[in-house]
């Protein structure tokens, strides 16, 4: 908990930070939605644990305002969004709700520990959604502003409205729905492309009539939310602040509903790259993109596509002669920006087994991990110094996969004391598994079609289960035929998905540490969403 001085301090750097965000009429407001929009893609959940590590790393990053969740969806949500608000030192916290009190009521509740918080209310505007979703006419939509944008400036006087599926809405309406929000209060007005339909010319007109038409309009910031169904969210978001709008909101990996957002790193380093035509600025500490789209990628589960801008694994690499020989001779042949203004650092030979404690402590902050904890640490380290001894080379992918296997170590229920497994041509693959599980030791062999498969069937002999595998995925963190690898597996159960994750110089005991890891954040959801359910399972020892 945070003292009374704490929060006045905190709430006087924030009141200069949003002086900042709101007197240069160039800044643009970076809202960050991965946590909610995000976490809508199917299968993109993320655990509380998973939240706070992204939202320290947000903070750090310099995003202005952090979407943590829609607090009545779930418990989870709401979970999520309060513990996001006590943490933040930098970033404005802010919850989605819809136009009810219930809604509103929540997000107050989940955000209200932050010194300062943003409450987001919306509702569709567009006659298609007007009529088949909400089954209201215009003017029912029209009062459900008034009182609830009106409500929502009750506890906060940083209300955000959206208008969704804004460019499919009639201009004339939406001008109307614009001037009585602000009239109501609001003071950011985000237009949503929720379906990814408009193209920029097309978003670009709609906030300009909204500057000339909407009489009230210089006292709200104008924001774009654009989805990326035809692959120009990104695009559609800077014809918006071209034309005006001075938020932009977006997530990291561009992770959202269907084809997803527009991308957090290709709009920040547009700006920062084509300053000479777009002569904006923003708040994001740009070295830090990579660390903050592997922990996102990490997360969810969602691997970023090797040619992906900015942050792809190919993005900087340069393959054919002619490249190579160009950037040998001046780096601005081929490069338009450095790897190390987004934190890609050139893979670097870091330490061996030698190194000591203070040098992999130092590595870490290199590599952009905050606020970790000396257990974490001290585990971490003791992992390296066992891999030190495996592996030649030791990267810096190397360490921070480590790292990020040991953040994920916690309240396990079962977890894996020993593995065998004979696999190769002639015989079926089997493993000899030991397992602990809720203290007890429990062993098991098995074979399967293939070694994994194998693996898998002795975890749930020995913890009888029934989820479906949605996603088994394995990556080298480096070159070679020693490097780590990191194995990702998505499981389901009941609408519910977890994703576990692991990394080892040895493939399958990080596929079964994934597998396991998947099923103890399962266990850990069960005991927060269903408690009762969770104690009957335990007593069965399941
Ligand atoms: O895409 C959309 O319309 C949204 C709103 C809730 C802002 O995500
Ligand atoms: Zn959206």
């Amino acid at each position: 908990m945070q003292s009374r001085l704490e929060i006045v301090i905190l709430l006087a750097e924030k009141k200069q930070r949003c002086l900042e965000m709101t007197s240069d009429k160039n800044r643009v407001v970076i809202f960050d939605t991965t946590m909610r929009d995000g976490e809508q893609s199917p299968g993109a959940s993320m655990s509380l644990e998973e939240k706070i590590q992204i939202s320290r790393i947000f903070d750090e990053l310099g995003i202005d305002i952090i979407e943590a969740g829609f607090p009545i969806a779930s418990p989870g949500d709401y979970e999520a969004v309060k513990e996001i608000s006590k943490i933040l030192k930098n970033s404005i916290p802010c919850g989605l709700s819809r136009h009810t009190k219930k809604d509103i009521d929540a997000c107050h509740e989940a955000l209200k520990a932050a010194p300062r918080f943003r409450i987001h209310t919306f509702i569709s505007t567009s006659p298609l959604h007007m009529k088949h979703k909400l089954n209201k006419s215009p003017e029912q939509v029209i009062e459900l502003i008034k009182e609830h944008v009106t409500y929502a400036r009750k506890f906060t006087d940083d209300v955000e409205w959206s208008c969704e599926d804004g460019t499919r809405t009639d201009m004339d309406f939406m001008c109307k729905t614009v001037e009585l929000a602000i009239n109501c209060g609001a003071k950011t007005i985000n237009i949503p492309d929720t379906v990814g339909y408009s193209i920029p010319s097309e978003f670009k007109k709609i906030i300009e009539t909204l500057i000339n038409k909407v009489p009230n309009i210089d006292k709200a910031i104008l924001s774009t939310h654009c989805h990326n169904d035809l692959g120009l969210a990104v695009a559609n978001s800077l014809a918006g602040v071209s034309a005006g709008a001075r938020q932009i909101e977006c997530t990291i990996n561009g992770i959202g509903e269907r084809a997803g957002n527009a991308a957090l790193e290709e709009i920040v380093m547009a700006i920062k790259t084509r300053n000479d035509l777009m002569p904006f600025k923003t708040g994001i500490n740009t070295e830090l993109l990579s660390k903050a789209s592997k922990v996102v990628s990490n997360a969810t589960g969602f691997p970023v596509q090797f040619n992906k801008a900015i942050v792809g694994k190919n993005a900087f690499a340069h393959e054919s002669g002619i490249h190579q020989d160009g950037m040998l001779k001046h780096k601005n042949t081929y490069e338009i920006m450095t790897p190390e203004s987004v934190g890609v650092k050139q893979t670097s030979l870091v330490m061996g087994k030698h190194s000591g404690r203070h040098a992999f402590k130092e590595k870490l902050n290199d590599l952009g991990y905050m606020g970790i904890t000396d257990d974490i640490i001290q585990i971490a380290f003791g992992k390296f110094k066992v891999l030190a001894d495996k592996k030649k080379h030791i990267y810096d992918e190397d360490i921070a996969a480590l790292v990020d296997d040991s953040l994920i170590k916690e309240d396990n229920v079962i977890n894996l004391k020993s593995l065998r497994v004979f696999a190769g041509t002639g015989e079926p693959q089997r493993a000899d598994m030991t397992l602990e599980v809720y203290g007890e030791i429990k062993k098991a062999t098995e074979t399967g079609d293939g070694p994994v498969d194998a693996i898998f069937k002795c975890v749930k002999k020995l913890y009888p289960h029934d989820v479906n595998l949605k996603l088994y995925q394995v990556h080298a963190v480096t070159e070679g035929t020693d490097a780590q690898a990191t194995v990702s597996v998505r499981i389901e159960e009941n609408g519910k998905t977890t994703v576990g994750q692991a990394a080892d110089t040895d493939t399958l005991v990080a596929s079964a540490n994934a597998y396991l890891n998947a099923l103890n954040k399962m266990i850990i959801k069960r005991k927060r969403t269903a408690p009762e359910e969770y104690e009957q399972q335990k007593m069965k020892g399941i």
